[in-house]
């Protein structure tokens, strides 16, 4: 049962100060599974302690993986892998669970995997996924919600994608690291969590040519072995802590993050009117009284990432004029308008394009998070608002940010969590 804590945020508080950055979710959730592709311990650092870790490292553990979570450093023990299945219960709460199909299949040759239901904003397909492990010789049935994969050994194939997709290239990526002959993805996510992940995979013995382009040639080995890893910093997390600091005419100073993976985003708070300014591995953004509007139109990278859309929409709803916000990635991602609309913002959507009609102020309401960003969504507006904002529903933004509330108190803001108990 999720805990049904709430956040009370008083609005008003500019934010001021510095905050570390934490692991990238994406990416931890990536490197775990690809683990199952090798016997041995491998030590991942920088892994954030979330809820959609433990619910990975969980998944890992029924099949027999051990896990440890001291401080940042995940340690992962695939010795004794034996069961191959990722159950229901685990998949519907967390599609990333999905990942698994992709190393169990190259390493095992089985996999039985939930099918992935839709999520909080509407469908979200496997379908790249399967084709593409298809491709390499896997025979794939669906039975009783449950996709069953199998294969004698794969084989590499030339694969091009319809659509480029973080979570089909990084599935197929772990399924060709150990398929016989060579693989070629084309039209290959470019994220950096992908990047990220085909790193760890050649420490761990992966032979993966074009790791960072759209094109990644593989030559299939016969064994891999663990290795240890450190994660990347949290861009999503890194740009909500920019949209909190923006939002109440912030002055704000990010440390262990990596600015080249931010580029789009904070071209978006430039235009906005604020001050950016980096290092190799911190950010320092100043931020106007008033932000000016700026349409953004979410991409694949190193577009603008769908992952930041409802807190660039937050922030737009008292900047003066209309703003467009657009997601071709998802495009109906939209479950934070009627919140935001609760607080008093001016939103309407046609299509996949909010239209965000300044307002003069936003007054605090009680409002539901419905999904992760969305959630985080709400907190900027909350801290925009006047009078306090009761939100509901925080798990959501537990499964992604690390004691949210706090790094935000520690800059300034006057956020609280109540114990669903106490109330
Ligand atoms: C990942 C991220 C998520 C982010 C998204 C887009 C993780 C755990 N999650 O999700 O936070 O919002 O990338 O940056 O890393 N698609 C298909 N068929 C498929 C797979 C995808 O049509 O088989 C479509 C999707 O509906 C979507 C687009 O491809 O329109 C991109 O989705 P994808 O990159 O696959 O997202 P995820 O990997 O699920």
């Amino acid at each position: 049962m999720p805990s049904l804590d709430k956040f009370i945020v008083r609005g008003g508080n500019r934010l001021q100060g510095n905050i570390t950055v934490s692991g990238a979710k994406n990416a931890s959730l990536a490197l775990m599974p690809a683990t199952l592709l090798a016997s041995g311990v491998s030590r991942l650092s920088n892994t954030p302690r979330l809820r959609d870790i433990s619910t990975m490292s969980t998944l890992l553990e029924t099949m027999g993986v051990r896990v440890k979570h001291p401080g940042t450093v995940l340690e992962l023990d695939t010795r004794e892998v034996k069961n191959f299945e990722a159950p229901y219960e685990l998949v519907k709460k967390m599609r990333a669970s999905f990942y698994v199909l992709g190393p169990l299949l190259g390493r095992f040759g089985e996999a039985r995997v939930s099918y992935p239901g839709g999520c909080a904003w509407g469908p979200r397909p496997v379908d790249l996924h399967l084709k593409a492990l298809e491709q390499l010789g896997a025979t794939i049935e669906i039975e009783g919600g449950y996709v069953l994969a199998r294969t004698k050994r794969l084989r590499g194939a030339d694969i091009t994608f319809d659509i480029s997709s973080v979570g089909a290239t990084g599935n197929t990526l772990m399924a060709a690291v150990l398929a016989k002959g060579t693989t070629v993805i084309r039209n290959a996510a470019t994220e950096p969590e992908i990047t990220q992940l085909a790193g760890f995979l050649s420490r761990m013995g992966a032979r993966i040519d074009g790791i960072g382009s759209n094109c990644m040639t593989i030559e299939g080995v016969d064994e891999l072995h663990a290795a240890d890893d450190s994660n990347i910093p949290d861009r999503i997390e890194a740009g909500t802590f920019l949209a909190a600091a923006a939002a109440t005419g912030g002055s704000i100073t990010l440390e262990n993050v990596s600015p080249q993976h931010l580029t789009a985003v904070l071209a978006k708070f430039r235009d906005a009117g604020c001050d950016v300014s980096h290092t190799e591995n911190s950010i320092s953004l100043n931020a106007p009284d008033a932000l000016q509007a700026v349409n953004v139109s979410t991409a694949i990278y190193p577009g603008f990432p769908t992952d930041m859309q409802a807190q660039w929409m937050a922030l737009m709803t008292k900047a003066p004029g209309t703003t467009t916000v657009t997601d071709t990635v998802y495009f109906d991602r939209f479950n934070h308008v009627p919140e935001l609309q609760r607080l008093g913002a001016r939103i309407e959507v046609t299509k996949n394009t909010a239209i965000i009609r300044g307002v003069e102020r936003l007054n605090g309401a009680t409002v539901m998070s419905t999904d992760l960003r969305a959630s985080a969504s709400l907190i900027i507006a909350g801290l925009m608002a006047e009078s306090s904002t009761e939100i509901l529903r925080v798990y959501h933004i537990d499964r992604g940010y690390e004691a949210i509330e706090l790094k935000l108190r520690n800059l300034g803001a006057d956020i609280q969590r109540v114990d669903s108990e106490d109330y």
